[in-house]
């Protein structure tokens, strides 16, 4: 139970390594924000933690949008008094495929959903850490 009474927020944590993350925070003992544009996944992945005595609700948010950012870092703050910890794990890409293949549209979206969401977690997140007194930012590249 290292993390007893952390608050921490899992982007993209509705399968694969954020919810591998989400859960193995919870189980030590963390108040986890599953985050997360899939709802149904997301409300699943945070009813399981808390099935296994973890701590654990969803938000749903899009990393790529400053204004859901905001208040996926203000449920956190108003849910458990603070946040302490934010793991930026969303990520999306197009399948393997020649630069030639590969839309405008998709390339947007890859840079959108893997380099701006951690610009804008630094805008949002930040302020709570340096409020609390500190914390861990955590990004999950590829
Ligand atoms: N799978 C790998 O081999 C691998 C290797 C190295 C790094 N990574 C990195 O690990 C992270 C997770 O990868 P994964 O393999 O678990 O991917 P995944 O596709 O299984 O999961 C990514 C999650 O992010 C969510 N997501 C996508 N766009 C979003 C948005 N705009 N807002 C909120 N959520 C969004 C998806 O719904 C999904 O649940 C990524 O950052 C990826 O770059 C993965």
């Amino acid at each position: 139970m290292r993390l007893s009474g952390k608050s921490i927020i899992v982007t993209g944590a509705a399968g694969g390594i954020g919810e591998g993350i989400a859960r193995r925070l919870a189980e030590e003992g963390a108040q986890v924000i599953v985050n997360d544009l899939d709802a149904d996944r997301g409300e699943g992945v945070a009813a399981s933690i808390r099935a296994s005595g973890g701590q654990a609700t969803f938000f749903a948010a899009d990393v790529t949008r400053s204004a859901d950012m905001k208040a996926l870092v203000e449920a956190a703050v108003q849910r458990h008094g603070k946040l302490d910890a934010m793991v930026n794990n969303a990520g999306w890409t197009h399948r393997n495929q020649p630069a030639l293949d590969v839309s405008e549209e998709e390339f947007d979206r890859c840079y959108a959903v893997n380099v701006k969401s951690i610009y804008l977690s630094t805008v949002h997140a930040v302020p709570h850490l340096r409020a609390n007194g500190g914390g861990s930012f955590i990004n999950i590249a590829s």
